[in-house]
């Protein structure tokens, strides 16, 4: 079996976010000796530096475009799973982000960015690039890959498609004239294809012209189908119901397991559980907090917007002072909630711990360090941190909604009996029900042998890639053999 992944992110080339996690991990789990998996991503310069070693392999011709672009040959780092990088410079090489430019906003450019990367992942799909290898099955994740399945759908002799929704609320839409620029055919112009309310959807390229659609949770595939979660798309989603399934995401243990992870000071385990504490102390030091072993510590890393519910953490700040608690959150995003969270620092700097940054090593010690992980997520496709959280003992406060609700049992009297809890399940999106589930938190951890427990459960639970990658090996065939 063979498949060439597409993703506009992957750790540790490049990430923003989970997505990353994901397209770095699952194609290292995925390949076996049946299953020869190779991941494609756009040429920017971190990905170019931190690949290591790149030969150029092709150039390619690609429709529409007279822009030099090459095919660089490589590995994914620590891994046997080849890489290909698309060389375009005027699209890719350039100081930013990968999707927004330094001084905030998206490239204005995006629209013929991944056109560009679709058009090349599709020259390597129908083995058009001088490589002699040819995918069964083209993988294509969120809407920076959606132009691939629509672009495909145009060949005789192509390979199978599967679109992975790591997030509906994306969708790459743009403006009418981008949709004439790219020469795509006129029929797409209509809203059984391309067309999203007078705008051209990138995501609809693989929602409506991928042979199967997934998403990274059960739950989020049975929400998607609804108005409240469906960004619009929920009718196109319910018509495609028989082709869409939900796998929920694994975690790379190698990058994230307390008892071997380099970016932490002090090293524990499920079974010697002692050293979380010393991390702790180091958490609260990072952050400018006083060192109090015994408060309990809550934590929260993640994009700041509205998905995440940051707002609803906010709101709680006056509350949240009453109680014997500290809090620590490290995020970059909205500058308002960016600037709302700075205010909260510097009223209240023995309490709360701000840290506007990305910062991946802070990322784990928070993890380890932090008794408890807030996650009030409005939705949440999936999500990698309430996952790490178990792994780290850090049992999370989650919303009920999308892989959160897949993926932490709730600390009822019954579960805790049974030593099934986990962590900390509240229903509605709002600061009310976020602080009853915040106080039973307290409530439990003022009962330290119930809080080992819980936490031991949590680090015990099994999570990684495993059974989600024999999932996407059984789609594959699927797709082969339909
Ligand atoms: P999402 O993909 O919606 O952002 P996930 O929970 O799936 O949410 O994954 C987020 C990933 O990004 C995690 O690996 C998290 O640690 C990382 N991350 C997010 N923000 C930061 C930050 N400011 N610093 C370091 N890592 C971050
Ligand atoms: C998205 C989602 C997140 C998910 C990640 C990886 O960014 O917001 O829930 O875990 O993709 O699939």
């Amino acid at each position: 079996m063979d498949i060439l992944f597409a993703a506009s992110e992957a750790h540790p080339l490049v990430k923003t976010g989970g997505l990353a996690d994901v397209a770095g991990s699952l194609p290292r789990a995925i390949k076996n000796s049946q299953t020869e998996i190779r991941l494609i991503l756009p040429a920017y310069p971190a990905a170019i530096t931190n690949a290591g070693k790149l030969k150029p392999v092709a150039e390619l011709k690609l429709p529409g475009t007279t822009t030099p672009v090459r095919l660089l040959q490589g590995w994914l780092p620590h891994t046997r799973v080849r890489l290909y990088l698309v060389d375009a410079p005027e699209y890719f090489d350039r100081p930013g982000g990968l999707y927004s430019a330094p001084q905030g906003g998206d490239w204005p450019d995006n629209a013929d960015r991944f056109a560009l990367f679709a058009r090349a992942v599709c020259s390597v799909a129908m083995n058009r690039t001088g490589l002699e290898w040819q995918p069964g099955v083209v993988h294509c994740n969120d809407w920076q890959t959606g132009l691939v399945p629509a672009l495909l759908s145009l060949e005789k002799e192509r390979p199978a498609t599967l679109f992975t929704v790591h997030n509906l609320a994306y969708q790459g839409l743009f403006e009418r004239d981008r949709f004439q620029a790219l020469r795509l055919p006129d029929d797409w112009w209509s809203m059984d294809k391309l067309e999203f309310h007078h705008q051209v959807s990138f995501i609809k390229g693989g929602l409506v012209f991928a042979d199967r659609i997934n998403t990274v949770s059960p739950a989020y595939a049975q929400e998607i189908r609804t108005a409240e979660f469906g960004c619009g798309l929920e009718g196109l989603l319910e018509y495609r119901s028989n082709t869409l399934t939900g796998i929920l995401n694994g975690v790379d243990y190698q990058v994230w397991s307390p008892g071997r992870d380099s970016s932490l000071p002090y090293a524990y385990t499920a079974h010697r559980p002692a050293a979380k504490l010393k991390n702790k102390c180091a958490l609260q030091k990072a952050f400018g907090l006083p060192v109090e072993p015994g408060l309990l510590l809550f934590g929260h890393v993640g994009r700041l917007v509205e998905q995440k519910g940051i707002d609803l953490i906010l709101q709680l700040v006056p509350k949240l002072l009453q109680r014997s608690m500290q809090l620590v959150i490290l995020g970059t995003g909205h500058r308002d909630l960016e600037n709302l969270l700075r205010q909260a620092n510097s009223l209240h700097p023995e309490h709360i711990g701000i840290r506007i940054d990305y910062d991946e090593k802070l990322a784990h010690l928070l993890e380890a360090g932090s008794d408890s992980f807030l996650m009030p997520s409005r939705f949440e496709p999936c999500g990698l941190n309430q996952l790490y959280s178990l792994r780290y003992g850090t049992p999370p406060v989650v919303r009920s909604t999308g892989g959160l609700a897949d993926s932490v049992v709730d600390a009822t009297d019954a579960n805790l009996l049974q030593g099934a809890a986990t962590g900390f399940v509240f229903k509605n999106a709002n600061s009310r029900d976020l602080l009853q589930a915040i106080d039973r938190a307290l409530e439990l951890y003022a009962r330290p042998d119930a809080w080992k427990t819980l936490m031991q459960t949590g680090m015990r639970e099994d999570f990684s890639w495993t059974r989600s990658a024999a999932a996407y090996r059984d789609l594959y065939t699927r797709l082969l053999d339909p």
